[in-house]
């Protein structure tokens, strides 16, 4: 059921396609950034959802636009540009949506759905987090291939490597031993299997670290990372594999969900790559983990971003966005697993919806910390709040403007900061009624304002980025 829209749909242009591609060497500025603040704030997301006379149908789908906002001198520039690899270009050449992507298809036949069916293709329209891997900055997605940019021009650098499997995720860990990357992959074929990776910082070839046999595999967008342990969650939203270039329907419309199968936890060993039997709990469905960490008596704390079922993918088809929004909000809860009593205890952290969260990554991540920076939407309208929650408190604050949408709020550190707290936050906000955004810098202790700076054009709601103090 939809709920009556309680605001005037001002956030519309943010699902609207940009087409303007610019390089600017300052932006205006109201406030005064931290003098410590000299790096850039990279960012992917869907900016195009149309090729020719055909139109993608999914927020997940529109063709992969990256931003540039770099700092320097108290001056902000910035850069946008499409992601110029084969899915755009084949859509450019032919007018018509080539690759599949999360809910849409390419116009195919049955005889080329089958004959593609063990080697699928793959387009490279990467649109949903930016990650560095050593020298390399990587834009990535859940289909095998990430692929690289130049973080200065934003010009596509061709593919970087291929994952170990037809289905990964855009939010790889840091093996903070290797400064490599940790990540997983769902291999399909008469087996399929859970595949555990890691990339060296220079490499292109994939190591499978652990492996774990499944026969329906779950959707995972993530997963969380403690010292000693790979925290993997599967949600009952499954798939048949073999069912999906037979079925005619979108990759995600082949997932169903069997609520009875429970969520199901699994520990990988780090070290030996090996997993106990996974440990049940309710079902639940989640894109993101937020952090996890071990506790001195052996149980694993696991923070995610939690919804009752997967709706919410429902929820964000273009056509539902554009006509009304009605999102099931998320919430934090904590799962403490104790993997000797084969249980599982939760408990929702702080009295608001929260999603695309962020925490000092550096500092905290794999270990117990006390800060998240998210974001909330009112109920019948667009995300329109920066969250900030303290878990130990068990408390948060809010930043809200009437009529501003804010994107996920990343935290830059500020450099010999002694607090976990220390540093700012950067968010892309759609300014509905202008219809034009801006980035806003907020103090992450308090999320006052620390300054703002207006792009000329808006810019399409994304999902992720990366700030990087050495671009
Ligand atoms: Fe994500």
């Amino acid at each position: 059921m939809r709920t009556e829209l309680l605001a005037p749909p001002t956030y519309l242009k943010g699902f609207e396609t940009l087409e303007e591609e610019v390089t600017l060497d300052s932006l205006p500025l109201e406030g005064e950034l931290p003098a410590w603040l000299s790096g850039s704030l990279l960012r992917t997301g869907p900016a195009k959802f149309e090729v020719g006379e055909h139109s993608y149908r999914h927020w997940f789908d529109g063709l992969t636009m990256l931003h540039r906002f770099s700092f320097g001198d108290g001056a902000v520039s910035y850069g946008n540009r499409y992601y110029r690899g084969n899915t755009w270009k084949k859509g450019q050449e032919t007018g018509a949506i080539p690759y599949p992507e999360f809910a849409t298809d390419p116009c195919r036949s049955v005889f080329k759905r089958v004959s593609t069916m063990f080697s699928p293709e793959f387009g490279d329209n990467a649109n949903i987090n930016v990650v560095r891997l050593g020298e390399r900055f990587l834009s990535m997605t859940e289909a095998p291939i990430s692929v690289q940019f130049d973080p200065q021009t934003l010009e596509s650098a061709g593919v970087s490597f291929k994952p170990p499997g037809m289905i990964t995720t855009a939010h790889p860990h840091l093996n903070r031993a290797t400064k490599g990357m940790l990540n997983f992959a769902v291999k399909v074929g008469a087996r399929n299997e859970y595949r555990f990776f890691h990339l060296g910082p220079d490499s292109d070839q994939p190591e499978v670290t652990a492996k774990i046999k499944v026969k329906k595999p779950g959707y995972v967008h993530s997963f969380g990372l403690t010292e000693r342990f790979i925290v993997f969650a599967e949600f009952p939203w499954v798939v048949n594999p073999i069912e999906i270039p037979l079925s005619g329907r979108p990759y995600a419309e082949n997932y169903k969900w069997e609520p009875e199968r429970g969520t199901r936890f699994f520990l990988v060993d780090r070290e030996t790559g090996k997993a106990a039997d996974p440990i049940t709990t309710d079902p639940f469905f989640a894109f993101h983990h937020l952090n996890a960490y071990e506790n001195d008596d052996g149980t694993i704390v696991a923070d995610i971003q939690t919804y009752p079922d997967p709706s919410v993918v429902e929820q964000l088809y273009l056509d539902n966005v554009r006509g009304g929004i009605d999102l099931t909000p998320s919430e934090i809860r904590r799962f403490t697993i104790d993997p000797a009593a084969g249980t599982v205890e939760h408990e929702v952290m702080i009295d608001t919806p929260f999603e695309l969260g962020r925490i000092n990554y550096g500092r905290c991540n794999e270990r117990r910390y006390r800060y998240a920076w998210g974001v909330a939407a009112t109920p019948g309208n667009w995300i329109d709040r920066i969250v900030r929650a303290d878990l130990e408190e068990r408390s948060h604050t809010e930043w809200h403007e009437s009529g501003r949408y804010p994107g996920e709020p990343v935290f830059v550190a500020e450099p010999g900061g002694t607090e976990e707290d220390d540093g700012v936050l950067l968010s892309v906000v759609l300014d509905g009624e202008r219809e034009t955004s801006f980035l806003l810098v907020l103090d992450a202790h308090d999320l006052s304002e620390v300054a703002r700076c207006e792009v000329p054009h808006h810019i399409p709601f994304g999902f992720h980025g990366l700030y990087s103090s050495t671009v």
